[in-house]
């Protein structure tokens, strides 16, 4: 299954600039499933309601998705994607899974993070796993957004319901995440997909750079991809979900048989 991401600048409050890059970076790509960082079509630091509210869309008919969706209907594959939802006078911080027969699965982020707060609407489902098919197999994919990484029950919930694939779009601004999916990966044995942005934004004196370093890591602990910091780009590699599987660590180990949930306080 060729999987992988893409790290790009979106632009704040420029959806149709975003989606025309996104379109570019993808139109030479060939991918089973691939993902993009979280609020592509809007950027992050918003400087005002009016800016957040021109910036996001109804995702059941918005100008991004739609996109998105004849992207994935052309080339046959699957899209994941972070996404700034506008739904009944609320704004959430959406990934969405898009197949290329144009169905489309939802996670809304369930941990904001600092001054997202004052924006969004945190979600209120747990976190899940959609199946994907095609001559890959049939594969169960979970989808977490940035800073869902820094609660390892995010991870943990998908893994325990199948999960071989975490994707996991992202805006992140602090140092350590990327190194912390490895863990998340090798801790669940499955196949997490970081896909960070890059670039800088500024609101008032304050400004946040997004720290790039998109990461795609296997269940036995191999770094499949390592972006850089600043570039815009993409990185694909051939993967067997069914590895996801095998939660076997050594001949006498399980890892969901070896729980002591009797034991922990969660
Ligand atoms: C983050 O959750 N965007 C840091």
């Amino acid at each position: 299954m060729k999987t992988g991401l893409l790290q790009f600048r979106p632009v704040l409050a420029e959806p149709e600039q975003n989606i025309e890059r996104v379109g570019e970076l993808l139109a030479p790509l060939d991918f089973d499933l691939i993902v993009l960082p979280e609020l592509s079509n809007s950027g992050y630091f918003f400087r005002s309601a009016e800016e957040l509210d021109r910036s996001a869309e109804d995702i059941g008919g918005g100008m991004f998705v739609n996109s998105l969706r004849e992207i994935a209907q052309r080339k046959g594959s699957y899209i994941v994607s972070g996404v700034c939802e506008r739904s009944g006078g609320r704004f959430y911080n959406t990934s969405v899974l898009i197949h290329p027969n144009g169905r489309m699965d939802v996670y809304r982020k369930i941990h904001l993070f600092d001054t997202e707060k004052k924006w969004f609407t945190p979600g209120d489902k747990p976190p899940g796993v959609f199946e994907v098919k095609g001559s890959f197999g049939n594969v169960l994919i979970g989808m977490m957004i940035c800073f869902d990484w820094f609660f390892p029950e995010t991870a943990r919930t998908l893994a325990l319901q199948g999960a071989q694939i975490i994707c996991h779009p992202s805006n992140l601004v602090l140092s350590y995440c990327q190194k912390a999916m490895y863990a998340r990966a090798v801790e669940n044995r499955v196949f997490t997909v970081t896909a960070n942005r890059t670039g800088t934004e500024l609101c008032g004196d304050n400004s946040l750079t997004f720290t790039g370093q998109s990461v795609m890591v296997s269940p036995k602990g191999e770094y499949l991809i390592s972006m850089n910091e600043f570039d815009e780009g993409s990185a694909l590699v051939e993967i067997d979900p069914q590895t996801a599987l095998d939660k076997n660590v050594t001949a006498g180990n399980n890892l969901f048989k070896d729980r002591r949930s009797e034991l922990y306080k969660l």
